[in-house]
């Protein structure tokens, strides 16, 4: 699925609306909510990830190590209400990814094409999410079976320079950093740099560092220094940022598309655009959404007139509707005879954009012409449903009374 630039913005800004506003700073959780949900991929049968966002579902929804995180789909739930051509599974590893950029990490490449599966039965079983109270070999057997090496398990570790751990969520308690909301390399710099020892605390053991006692080190974390291998990575990582950040990226946008159909790799080649070839028909379109008339008529003849936009599967009538261009309308539906039940990338009929505006007339026009207003679009809404949540309650009465003239079928 390709989107336009504009598209992308706006998506980008519900996002970051959703996430990080008065009430709540919930970047860290999306990004583990969107690891998590694609943490348990098993790369010996393909089973597991991100696709399907099974999470929603038993048993994944009880793991131990989801506990807490699903309040993330709730805060997310206005985005897919206003995008719902998206899967709940593409805007959790979108946020995942944008939540990282919002905290000031690296932009981490991410492609849509995930569905959402309507029950559980794809669930892995629980239990292939990390352990943090493990070491180095726990890491590997857990890394190895997603498909990734050594560089990428110290890489993906630094998702801990933001964020904290919650004793009611995991038993443990603290922030890996002492600024847990920016992302940078201070976890790694801390790991190297600080001295820690173990905290004496009534929780889950941890380590603390010595000086402030503020900080915490899971043992999975602290695995990241005293195994040889991984080592370098974490020095690494501790004086070059650049290097951490370049990484972390191609690491993270992988393992959001562990399990997923191809085109939400972010490695493989750019699909083409959706072009649009016929120049003349969107031009019409566009003289359709500004309700120019005399132009549409100009160029009818060389146009194809029902044509609907790549993009987005509206056609001139959807846009003349949607403006308000009852002229632009009535002649779309009265001399060039456009099928008016035809249905848009989210479901919605000329009608439905119509209805949503409150224009009386073009819905008239519309239901005169064969409009069906039992149609509903991806919200599961008809005309009537659609205009009364819009407190456009004379087209819902006019809907509602209007039984639709389908041309009956020849017998
Ligand atoms: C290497 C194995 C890993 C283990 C054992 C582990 C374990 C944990 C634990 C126990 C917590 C505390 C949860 C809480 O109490 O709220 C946590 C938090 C977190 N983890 Fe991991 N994690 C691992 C890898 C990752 C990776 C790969 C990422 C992302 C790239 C990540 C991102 C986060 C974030 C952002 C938080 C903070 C969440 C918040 O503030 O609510 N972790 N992790």
């Amino acid at each position: 699925m390709s989107h336009s630039k504009i598209y992308m913005e706006a998506l980008k800004s519900d996002i970051r609306k959703a996430l990080a506003n008065k009430k709540a700073f919930a970047c860290p959780i999306a990004m583990r909510v969107a690891w998590h949900a694609s943490g348990t991929y098993d790369k010996n049968d393909g089973s597991g990830g991100s696709d399907g966002a099974t999470m929603r579902f038993e048993p994944e929804i009880s793991d131990d190590a989801n506990e807490g995180l699903l309040i993330v789909r709730d805060m997310l739930r206005e985005v897919k209400e206003k995008y719902p051509e998206l899967s709940e599974a593409d805007i959790w590893t979108l946020a995942g990814s944008l939540a990282i950029e919002f905290m000031g990490g690296p932009v981490v490449p991410h492609r849509f094409g995930r569905t959402d599966d309507p029950d559980g039965s794809r669930c892995p079983e629980n239990g292939r999410l990390p352990d943090a109270s493990q070491g180095a070999d726990h890491l590997r057997d857990v890394f190895y079976r997603m498909g990734f090496d050594d560089r990428d398990i110290v890489a993906l570790s630094g998702g801990h320079t933001v964020g904290r751990c919650h004793k009611v969520r995991s038993g443990y308690d603290g922030p890996w950093t002492h600024n847990s909301l920016e992302f940078d390399n201070s976890y790694f710099k801390n790991l190297v740099e600080l001295q820690w020892k173990p905290r004496e605390w009534d929780g889950e053991f941890q380590f603390t560092d010595v000086e402030t006692e503020t900080l915490v080190m899971l043992p999975t974390d602290m695995a990241l220094i005293e195994d040889d291998e991984f080592r370098p990575y974490a020095e690494l990582y501790a004086r070059d940022q650049d290097a951490f950040f370049n990484d972390f990226a191609n690491a993270y946008a992988r393992l959001m598309s562990l399990g997923c159909p191809e085109e939400c790799d972010p490695t493989a080649e750019v699909p083409a655009a959706v072009e649009e070839t016929d120049t003349r028909s969107a031009e019409f379109r566009e003289f359709a959404m500004h309700g120019s008339v005399e132009y549409m008529k100009r160029i009818a003849a060389e146009s194809d007139v029902h044509a609907a936009e790549p993009i987005s599967g509206r056609t001139a009538l959807h846009k003349a509707a949607f403006w308000g261009h009852e002229e632009a309308v009535d002649y779309l539906v009265n001399d060039c005879e456009l099928d008016v039940n035809v249905q848009d990338y989210n479901g919605d009929t000329a009608l439905h954009d119509a209805a949503r505006f409150g224009h009386y007339n073009i819905a008239k026009t519309l239901l005169d012409g064969g409009a069906d207003p039992s149609i509903t679009n991806q919200l599961g809404q008809d005309v009537a449903t659609l205009a009364r949540a819009y407190n456009k309650t004379d087209i819902a009465e006019l809907a509602t009374q209007t039984t639709p003239t389908r041309p009956m079928p020849a017998v």
